[in-house]
């Protein structure tokens, strides 16, 4: 009789991130095509953890590795009032298509809604085609697009 504990090597749990995991994030935001080294991580961390308007999660599998983060937002605008919106979010690449997406995003939503909000969106490039299928899938609906423009201050 085998007494080995059984573990789920599918389980993934989420969780809010702290500054400990700001390696696993910004390894991941490597992924997504983005220079981000740990000790910049580390410093964005510091601002956006301490802030009220904004959430970051990680998902973890059952050895607390991490696979995937989000980050959200509350903003607030003269044109559309407050908004949450999903900022960031990424899956390992090989922790695709496990839900680990849909869990972070719905705890996402949760927090969004429990503070008062009731819309939620996200832009992503047109180019991250795997992104497009998964937020359809969610319930979020294509409402624009638009161009993207950017001025170097110094
Ligand atoms: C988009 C992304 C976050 C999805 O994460 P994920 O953990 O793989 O997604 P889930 O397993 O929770 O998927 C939920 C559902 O979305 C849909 N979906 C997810 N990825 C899909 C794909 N590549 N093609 C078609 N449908 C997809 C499916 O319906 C899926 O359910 P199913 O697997 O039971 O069919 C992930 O692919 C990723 O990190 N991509 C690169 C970064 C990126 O595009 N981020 C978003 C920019 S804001």
């Amino acid at each position: 009789v085998s007494h080995a504990r059984f573990v789920d090597p599918v389980a993934t749990t989420t969780r809010t991130a702290n500054l400990a995991d700001a390696d696993a994030i910004s390894e991941l935001t490597r992924q997504l095509g983005y220079s981000a080294d740990a000790t910049e991580m580390r410093s964005r961390l510091e601002r956006l953890l301490v802030r009220n308007d904004t959430a970051v999660w990680v998902a973890e599998d059952a050895s607390h590795a991490v696979l995937g983060w989000l980050q959200v937002t509350i903003g607030d605008s003269v044109e559309s009032g407050r908004r949450a919106e999903i900022v960031g979010l990424v899956v390992a690449d090989n922790a695709r298509r496990r839900g680990v997406g849909r869990s972070l995003v719905a705890v996402a939503e949760e927090w969004a809604a429990g503070r008062g909000v009731s819309v939620i969106g996200v832009r992503s490039n047109l180019t991250r085609v795997e992104s497009h299928a998964f937020y359809q899938t969610l319930g979020y609906a294509h409402t624009k697009s638009q161009a993207v423009y950017r001025k170097a201050l110094c």
